[in-house]
């Protein structure tokens, strides 16, 4: 069934674990993300990020409506989050569809404009009963820049998640986007002080590019919302790759896809096995 993001949030938190949230571009994606987290018997979250609209022509209400039918259909509790939303107007659409949070990423404007935004996103959002996430330290890797030298410090982290009243808060501890090699190195001594120091949940982003130890470690250490992205797409496109490279013959796109969405099934189990 669809559930709120807050109380997957909450669940995991008490529970020390991890809850994983991948990112939805098709909506194989989505039946992927809800078969591997039945396979787990694990929670999960779907996110749709501000990219994927753009992908489908500026449109949210497809791909949100097909991933909340097939969120509403699992045997295991699934989250729909707006993901990486920097646009207004689609901000305001997190209210539609079954949502129930998003992340709102000012964390390329100075300082205060990130705050001022961001408290205006959080007010917004606190009004529709959603639950919002925002970014503190720009986690690199977005536009291929890479940047996993970045850090959030804990002492500005407590004081935006106050001055915002945000839910949840993305932070810069060595991870960095649309890595596809699995070669960051966390900064586990500064989980353990973030956690600390802000009495909200803490999201790991760019975590296609941490290996599986480190991983566990971070969730076990107090990183609770676990952002997937390109692992899955790695999974779906060799796949269709190998499919390709032995199979000259086959049109019917299901072929190759039902191959793709089972990897990618498959990557999703073991992820949410590893978060615990
Ligand atoms: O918000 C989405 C994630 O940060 C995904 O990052 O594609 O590097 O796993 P990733
Ligand atoms: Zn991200």
């Amino acid at each position: 069934p669809l559930i709120s993001t807050a109380e997957l949030v909450r669940s995991a938190r008490s529970d020390g674990r991890g809850v994983g949230a991948f990112n939805v571009i098709t909506l194989e994606h989505a039946e992927a993300i809800v078969a591997g987290a039945e396979a787990a018997g694990a929670p999960v979250i779907c996110q749709i990020s501000e990219n994927a609209v753009r992908f489908h022509r500026g449109s949210l209400g497809p791909l949100a409506s097909a991933t909340a039918a097939v969120a509403e259909a699992a045997r295991v509790p699934v989250g729909l989050h707006l993901d990486h939303v920097t646009d207004e107007a689609l901000l305001r659409r997190a209210g539609d569809f079954g949502f129930g949070s998003a992340m709102y990423d000012a964390s390329a404007l100075p300082h205060d404009e990130n705050v001022a935004a961001t408290r205006a996103a959080a007010d917004w959002a606190h009004t529709q009963g959603l639950w919002l996430e925002a970014e503190l330290g720009e986690i690199g890797g977005k536009d291929g820049v890479h940047a996993p030298g970045v850090r959030t410090d804990p002492d500005e982290a407590r004081a935006f998640v106050a001055a915002t009243g945000v839910d949840a808060l993305a932070v810069a501890v060595g991870s960095s986007h649309a890595m596809t090699t699995r070669t960051a190195k966390l900064d586990h001594e500064l989980i353990a002080r973030l956690a600390q120091a802000v009495p909200v949940p803490l999201v790991l982003h760019g975590s296609t590019g941490v290996p599986d130890d480190e991983l566990r470690r971070a969730a076990m250490g107090g990183m609770t919302k676990i952002n997937i992205g390109t692992a899955l797409n790695i999974a779906f496109t060799e796949a269709i790759r190998d499919f390709i490279a032995e199979d000259t013959h086959t049109v019917d796109p299901r072929a190759y896809l039902a191959t793709a969405r089972t990897r990618m099934a498959e990557a999703v189990e073991h992820l949410l096995r590893v978060l615990g």
